[in-house]
């Protein structure tokens, strides 16, 4: 077993693809080729739909007929999944029935990264919960726009596939980095592991704070580093798709099939976006 600890440098090949994704305002191509699925009914029949299209893409797209009551949205969630309690003090605020959080831009710029979600800042890509253990990590993300703010081009929703970043990574890389996990969380627990017959990342792109790493088979720190850093660099690379929110979309994403993140957005506050999450296990 080996220790390290993985440092972003300003030199890396992701750093410049990172800002080019999320930063410079570019309106990104829709995610499944901008096919919307219309949706409407009881909670159960807008899950229906919602199943079918996880089923065939790990990602739904879906229009609702009309926006779902928090009550509505909870009872939409049953049908994926159990509702995981946000239980984070500094969210609370943004926080109703216990389970949903209300994603409003509220903050300009902000280091304090409980806040980024409500703030103007773009968000790293990574997979949610990628600090916890597999079994205590969310399946599906979900996302209703109940209004897209007065900037709905900004602060897209971005997608990206993790078959498209498997496949950028050489063989070697990607062996090492299914007998590599965080320092802090038990062994198997791996960035890269086998889930269902795929290959499923748990991992975020940590941005300025370092990683510590724990390597289960003994590869070297340098070759660990390199496993790193191209996966960072298939990340930003590996077509990323972005959601053009508007009221009554409702986006679910399989959290073992992208990787997800948020592009920098213009708040306005006279009209700031808002959007209802809930997370499923
Ligand atoms: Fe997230």
């Amino acid at each position: 077993m080996r220790t390290g600890v993985f440092a972003e440098q300003d030199s890396h090949v992701h750093v410049t693809s990172r800002r080019v994704l999320l930063d410079s305002s570019e309106p990104l191509p829709e995610p499944l080729g901008g096919a919307v699925v219309p949706a409407g009914g009881t909670p159960a029949e807008v899950a229906r739909v919602v199943r079918a299209a996880l089923r065939q893409h790990g990602a739904a797209v879906v229009e609702l007929a009309e926006l779902l009551s928090d009550d509505d949205f909870r009872a939409f969630g049953t049908h994926l999944g159990t509702a995981m309690p946000e239980t984070d003090p500094a969210v609370q605020p943004f926080v109703t029935d216990g389970v949903i959080l209300n994603l409003v831009t509220r903050h300009a710029h902000t280091a304090d990264i409980s806040l980024q979600p409500f703030a103007e800042n773009s968000l790293s890509l990574h997979t949610e919960g990628s600090g916890r253990t597999a079994g205590q990590q969310p399946r599906y993300i979900v996302l209703m726009c109940q209004d897209p703010g007065a900037n709905p081009a900004s602060a897209q929703t971005v997608l990206v596939p993790m078959s498209a970043v498997l496949h950028r990574l050489s063989p070697e890389h990607q062996a090492v980095l299914s007998r590599t996990r965080y320092a802090h969380l038990p062994a198997g627990e791996t960035i890269l592991r086998a889930h269902e017959g795929r290959a499923v990342f748990s991992f975020r792109d940590f941005f300025h704070d370092k990683l510590e790493w724990v390597n289960e088979a003994g590869d070297s720190a340098e070759v660990v580093d390199q496993a790193l850093q191209e996966l960072l660099s298939a990340m930003y690379a590996a077509g990323a798709v972005g959601v053009h929110w508007r009221r009554g979309l409702l986006v679910v994403v399989d959290n073992t099939y992208f990787f997800h993140g948020r592009t920098a957005g213009v708040s306005s506050p006279a009209h700031p976006r808002h959007l209802k999450r809930l997370r499923l296990h």
